[in-house]
Order: C-alpha cells, then structure tokens, then sequence
C-alpha cells in the first residue's frame, strides 16, 4: 500500500496568490510524484482555482469539512455537492471542529453518510484529550469509531481514510511518541475488525497526525500500522512539505 500524505492547510494561507505560490513550488519539486499518494485540503475558496492546478497531476484536493445537509438555510456552511467538482476526499471530525464548533459524533456521522453518498471520501479523524491520554482510556477513540460509522456499509468502508490524531499532540512542537502512535492505530485496525471484518481492517488506510514534520515523518512512516500521515502546521510552508514528501517517496 502506498504511503498517504496529506496537507490539512486549515484557515491558510491568507491569499489565493500565496496558496498558488505553495503548490507551484510542490510541483516544481515533487513531480512525478512516484510512490506516495498525495492529498491537499486548502481552504475551500481556494479550491475552484487550485483545482485547475492540480488538475492534470496525481495531486487530489480535499475539503477540510461540509455540512451534513446538501442545501437550506445554514448560514456560513458549505455542502458536498457544492464542492464535488473539485474534491475527491474531505476531512471529517477534525478535533478541531470538535472541539472549538462543538460537533459530535452524530453530526459526524451524518456528514460521512452524506459525503459517501455523493462519492466523496470522508478522511475520519478521531483522537483523545491529554487527560483521557493519561488514563490510558482508549475506549474513547473506539467510540467515536463507532459512532462515526455507524450504518456505514462495508462496500462503502472501502472509499474511507482514517486518521489518529491525539488532541494533545496537534499544533506542538513535539507529536507523539511513534511507537505509540503505532500502538493506537493497531487499536483502531482491532476496532475496524470488530465492527467489519479483519480484511477490511487490514485494508483500511489509518493515518498519523500531530506536529508532523521533515525530521519526524520518517519515523511515523516507518511503524508498521501507520499508513501515511496527516500534516497541518507543516503543510503551508513549502519548502518544509516538500521535503516531508521527498522524505516519504524515499528520496
Ligand atoms: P499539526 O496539525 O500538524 O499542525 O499538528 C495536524 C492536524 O490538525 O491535522
């Protein structure tokens, strides 16, 4: 299975002209991409131009989050058929849209339902807080993998990303320990077995995310659970990135 990368840019950059400069210089420097999949979640007004970008690369865009619902009045939102023509995947129950909007399990689990439906891959991130952390309750990310799933099909388990995001190691200068990281996405494969099948779970894409950067990447990537890893902080200075991705194409 091909290493997964992908760049969650959040709210940057603060120009369309400054989101332009970044992937210029990913293809400047990545092209051919060989050996890696790679993902980019920019800011959605971006996407319309970054789209015409991309569009005759291996590079696929993602949204970083839509609404469960296709249309009606929700002010500020932003639906999946809105957005469809431009992207393949989206990233769903990010912690912090957890945690600074409030979504829960359930309005998570709408939004995966309603991004399947129209074929767009929900990137399903789950994690734990530093106190859950701490307690050693692990039960806490098997959870919200339920939750998320529920009335998931295994047909459509296929089409879906995983990411183990640990709050308490998002945005720092340290994430968490590899082995660890390692540990937890095994707890998830056993979690995927148990609701589908052990196929399915061996199959399954899980990802590592939290302060990734050029000097940590490859110790991820080479744990035997971790499948790619999903950057933030890192993805919106490109020289970084790029390096993070030469790094996992082995060069
Ligand atoms: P970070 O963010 O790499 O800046 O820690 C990761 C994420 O929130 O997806």
């Amino acid at each position: 299975m091909k290493k997964l990368i992908i760049g969650n840019w959040k709210m940057n950059p603060k120009s369309e002209t400054e989101a332009l400069a970044i992937v210029e210089k990913i293809k400047k420097a990545l092209i051919p991409i060989v050996g890696i999949d790679l993902i980019l979640c920019p800011p959605a007004v971006y996407l319309d131009r970054l789209y015409e970008e991309v569009r005759l690369t291996s590079i696929k865009l993602g949204a970083q989050n839509a609404h469960e619902r296709n249309s009606g009045a929700f002010t500020g939102e932003i639906s999946i058929p809105m957005i469809k023509k431009w992207v393949r995947y989206v990233i769903l129950g990010h912690s912090e849209r957890r945690e600074i909007y409030k979504e829960d399990d359930k309005t998570i689990n709408k939004k995966v339902i309603n991004a399947l439906i129209h074929n767009v891959s929900p990137i399903l991130c789950v994690g734990e807080t530093i106190k859950e952390m701490r307690m050693g309750d692990n039960e806490v990310i098997i959870k919200q993998l339920r939750e998320d799933l529920k009335l998931v099909s295994p047909k459509d388990m296929e089409k879906m990303i995983f990411a183990y995001e640990p709050i308490w190691a998002i945005g720092k200068e340290r994430g968490a320990d590899p082995q660890y990281a390692n540990q937890q996405i095994g707890l998830m494969r056993q979690a995927i077995a148990s609701f589908y099948n052990r196929d399915l779970a061996i199959r399954a894409r899980i990802l590592y995310g939290g302060s990734v950067n050029a000097s940590t990447v490859k110790d991820y990537l080479d744990q035997p659970e971790v499948n790619g890893v999903l950057v933030g902080g890192s993805s919106v200075v490109a020289a970084e990135f790029i390096q993070i991705c030469k790094i996992a194409m082995g060069k």
